[in-house]
């Protein structure tokens, strides 16, 4: 959606195919299907000018397009790789239908070789392969701010076996301004997953990192400021939390490793990614008991707490492994009562977590209420701003569980709670 949006608003006539007739109902009346800030008015602003449509008919499309951009999902299979049937039916739909020269691009996230793997499912469906391309051209866009990454992108990718599709390609992107690398598909299929691997990296680093600054009197906060400031490695991505969820990293990072594993060069590195990250909840829920808890099979009965955020990130309202929903799991395993709120991700939430000793609630100040602790758990803005002397006079115990370090200690024990942040040791009144 956002590609295509963008596409069509730097002058592009753009068709958007989508097999959930539903989600083609609701573009094509002008709306949108998911939270994403500035996506609902580029899409109504190139729909209105003739732009932009959607369709459920792959040859409608297909028929009247020169380049075609696959972007469908590739989720993982049980043993960490790639399920590739859904880019395995969307090549066969454009391989039936394809009627001239076609640029076929693959945009979603696929291990390295699916570009041979397309184009053998284009050839085996009848076509030439002087009548097509097969192009590479991986998403670098985050949630929650993807418009603004994909119209101002740090590089494009571009990788092909053929000069003439990259070029065609690299036009499409040219009003961006942005640097290109074109290269070969391969290494463009493989620079998308080190790339993500990279920064669930720094993430897992900064953490265990973290873990070591609560057991010192340093604070992960000024640590990753200072590591951040040598440009060789750069701020981005030294936020230390909960670790990272979503619906790219974790499988990405598994794929990653599942692939190199079977091909004989293994990135063991990326196991302790993996682990430091998995430890993330269990280690930050053991806290909230070892303060909370009584010494029974059921630490937390009789308690009830606060959740602040559910989405996995801000600005979004997907849940695919947000945090919240283990760590709602294992507060409620724990015994506590929970109320949670979220801005945008309520019901998205409700479907995953469940009602069973669950409230949901209006406002940040509502789930505060009788609660023994507020756990933040999504660093949504509105939480910055909260009005900390309001929420505490809901509460039975002002504690906060900060697991995203979004407030500052002496912000925090100035308002009167005791503070229990990452990578710090806990902060009193
Ligand atoms: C990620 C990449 O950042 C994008 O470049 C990529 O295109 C996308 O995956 C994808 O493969 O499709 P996204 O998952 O939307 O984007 O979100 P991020 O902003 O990268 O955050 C991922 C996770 O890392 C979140 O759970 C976030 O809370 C966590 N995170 C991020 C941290 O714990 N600390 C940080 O400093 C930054």
């Amino acid at each position: 959606m956002v590609t295509g949006a963008v596409f069509a608003d730097l002058g592009n006539d753009v068709i958007g195919v989508d097999i959930d007739q539903n989600r083609v109902d609701t573009l094509n009346s002008g709306g949108c299907p998911i939270h994403e800030p500035r996506l609902p008015e580029l899409l109504k602003h190139n729909l209105r000018e003739g732009r932009l449509t959607f369709t459920t008919s792959i040859p409608e499309a297909v028929l009247k397009s020169e380049i075609i951009f696959v972007c469908v999902g590739t989720p993982p299979v049980e043993d960490g790789g790639t399920n590739l049937s859904q880019v395995e039916a969307a090549a066969t739909g454009i391989a039936r239908a394809l009627n001239s020269y076609k640029i076929i691009v693959n945009k979603s996230t696929v291990p390295v070789g699916t570009g041979d793997f397309v184009r053998e499912v284009i050839e085996k469906n009848g076509v030439a392969s002087t009548d097509f391309d097969v192009v590479c051209n991986p998403e670098f866009l985050r949630e929650g701010q993807a418009v603004r990454d994909t119209l101002q992108p740090d590089r494009i990718v571009i990788g092909s076996a053929s000069e003439k599709a990259a070029k065609i390609v690299q036009l499409l992107y040219q009003a961006l301004n942005a640097p290109c690398i074109i290269t070969d598909t391969q290494s463009a299929e493989l620079i998308k997953y080190a790339s993500n691997a990279f920064l669930a990296t720094k993430i897992s680093f900064i953490n265990a990192v973290a873990n070591l600054c609560e057991k010192t009197q340093a604070d992960i906060r000024e640590v990753a400021k200072g590591v951040g400031a040598d440009s060789r490695i750069g701020p981005a991505f030294l936020g230390a939390g909960l670790g990272y969820g979503g619906s790219c990293f974790p499988k990405d990072i598994d794929a990653l490793l599942q692939a190199s594993r079977k091909l004989g060069a293994e990135i063991s590195i990326l196991e302790a990614v993996r682990a430091e990250n998995d430890n993330r909840v269990p280690r930050f829920v053991q806290r909230i008991i070892d303060r909370l808890g009584a010494t029974s099979r059921l630490p937390l009965e009789g308690k009830t707490i606060g959740v602040l955020g559910l989405s996995f990130k801000p600005d979004t309202d997907d849940m695919r492994e947000a945090k919240s929903i283990e760590i709602c799991h294992a507060l409620r395993e724990a015994g506590a009562e929970l109320r949670v709120y979220d801005p945008i991700a309520t019901e998205n939430a409700r479907r995953i977590i469940g009602d069973e000793g669950i409230e949901y609630c209006q406002s940040p100040y509502v789930a505060a209420k009788g609660a023994s602790g507020i756990v933040i758990v999504t660093e949504w803005r509105d939480f910055i701003q909260l009005n900390l002397n309001r929420l505490k006079t809901e509460m039975v115990e002002p504690i906060i569980f900060d697991g995203r370090n979004i407030y500052s200690p002496e912000q925090v024990t100035d308002a009167g709670f005791e503070y229990f942040s990452i990578g710090k040791t806990p902060a009193k009144p």
